[in-house]
């Protein structure tokens, strides 16, 4: 039998284009039947073949930070007539209000769904009437928000996925979307495994779990294959690595405090999300990455997820002339970085890792080695499979390198993301 088609909408979070990969890339790992329906910079909604537990997923993702249903698309031209006539139906309160009491709450969201700004206008306009119709017709109290989107932690501390509904509106190119949030990211676990864990290191830095969490997704790899940090510093990447259920795990730092903090911070994470660490095959050892392949297997490693050295943070100081030197130093440091992994990575490996960008006086300093690294066998590849349908809707902002930057207004160094492949190692 043919499996029924259903639209999702996922709102993205920081970084629209690392948030729209690391969606997709999910889809087509888990093997889901979709195409793009609709892109902007603030949510992306899709038609797949099949329903999907939208609860697990935005638990997979480090991206989305709500995911909804689409109840039904409107003609712009009669909204919202076109939905008030039907919130009568039988089919609009299974939808949106099965089991609701009288005393549940629901809200408006509106989004840029990829039509134009008037259109958009135009939707957020038509809010007080679809509210104050709702209000007297479905008992259900509106619960009135200054924004245009309602942030997530009021979503969550209103109850209203539980006891009442988030009605989703966003504006198309050619048609309006309605729809209700079923799911939310887990702001406060994130923000717990931040800022609670033992070891932090203000020193070298944390990157932000959610930011591993896409990284590790890009790579595209199963369960059961090997992940190498071979700069884990307080194990970030790890840590996110053991929640996604990633089960060969190997991180290795040259500073024995970073090696000594990682451990304390799995133990804790052990035990804070009852996880049993007998379930996983964790290697965690003092290298320096130069001469990591004598301590591991030849070919044994499928991907890597790394932050490496971004340089020093006193770098906002450095005249051009400094700068210059410095990124000299960096790029023989991550050239020597590459050469050292070479022999422990698979010929089909992922390598998704961070290079640091510079911002100086409006002048950009990137790290200029991408011929040498495909000399040596390292390809940087498409964020998004050009084969996935709608993959043009994305508008993805990608640089002429292959890489999407992660911007850190107002500051000097900024993270620059690669996904490396390395099936011509040679
Ligand atoms: C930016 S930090 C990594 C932070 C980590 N992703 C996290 O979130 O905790 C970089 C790490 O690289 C390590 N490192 C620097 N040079 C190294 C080398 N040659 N070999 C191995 N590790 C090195 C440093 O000790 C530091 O812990």
């Amino acid at each position: 039998m043919a499996k029924e088609k259903y639209q999702y909408y996922f709102v993205l979070g920081t970084n629209h284009s690392l948030c729209k990969a690391d969606i997709v890339n999910v889809l087509a790992r888990e093997k889901a039947k979709f195409s793009i329906l609709e892109a902007s910079e603030e949510i992306l909604i899709v038609e797949t073949k099949g329903k999907i537990d939208t609860e697990k997923l935005i638990n997979t993702l480090g991206s989305a930070v709500k995911i909804g249903e689409i109840f039904k698309k409107y003609e712009p031209k009669n909204f919202p007539d076109n939905l008030l006539k039907e919130t009568e139906s039988e089919k609009f309160k299974n939808f949106f209000l099965k089991e609701k009491t009288p005393s549940s709450h629901f809200a408006i969201s509106v989004y840029n769904g990829g039509g134009g700004f008037k259109g958009l206008n135009r939707l957020w306009f038509s809010c007080p009437k679809i509210a104050s119709y709702l209000n007297q017709k479905t008992k259900v109290h509106y619960l009135r928000w200054r924004e245009r989107k309602i942030p997530s932690f009021i979503v969550d501390q209103k109850k209203l996925l539980k006891t009442g509904f988030e009605l989703m509106l966003a504006n198309g190119r050619q048609n309006i979307y309605v729809g209700k949030t079923t799911a939310l990211q887990d702001y406060q676990s994130y923000s717990f495994r931040d800022y609670q864990r033992p070891q932090k290191d203000p020193h070298s830095g944390m990157i932000p779990p959610k930011l591993a969490k896409i990284m590790i997704n890009l790579a595209g790899k199963e369960k059961n294959q090997t992940f190498l940090d071979p700069f884990c510093g307080s194990g970030t990447f790890l840590q996110e690595l053991i929640l996604l259920g990633y089960k060969n795990i190997i991180g290795a730092d040259k500073n024995p405090k970073a090696i000594e903090a990682t451990k304390k911070n799995l133990d804790w994470l052990f035990s804070q999300y009852s996880l049993n660490k007998k379930d996983y095959s964790l290697k965690i050892f003092e290298s320096d990455v130069r001469v990591l392949s004598s301590k591991l297997p030849s070919q044994s490693v499928d991907a890597i997820v790394s932050e490496p050295y971004l340089g020093p943070p006193r770098a906002k100081y450095f005249s051009p002339h400094q700068m210059r030197q410095e990124i000299a130093r960096l790029a023989s440091f991550y050239l020597s970085a590459f050469t050292g992994l070479k022999p422990v990575l698979k010929k089909d490996a992922a390598v998704v890792i961070i290079f640091p960008v510079f911002k100086l006086k409006n002048q950009f300093f990137q790290l200029e080695i991408l011929e040498k690294l495909r000399q040596l066998g390292f390809s940087p590849q498409d964020f998004v499979s050009p084969k996935i349908p709608g993959a043009k809707l994305l508008s993805l902002k990608i640089t002429p390198r292959r890489s999407i930057i992660f911007f850190h207004p107002g500051q000097t160094i900024s993270r620059e993301i690669f996904i490396f492949k390395t099936s011509h190692l040679k």
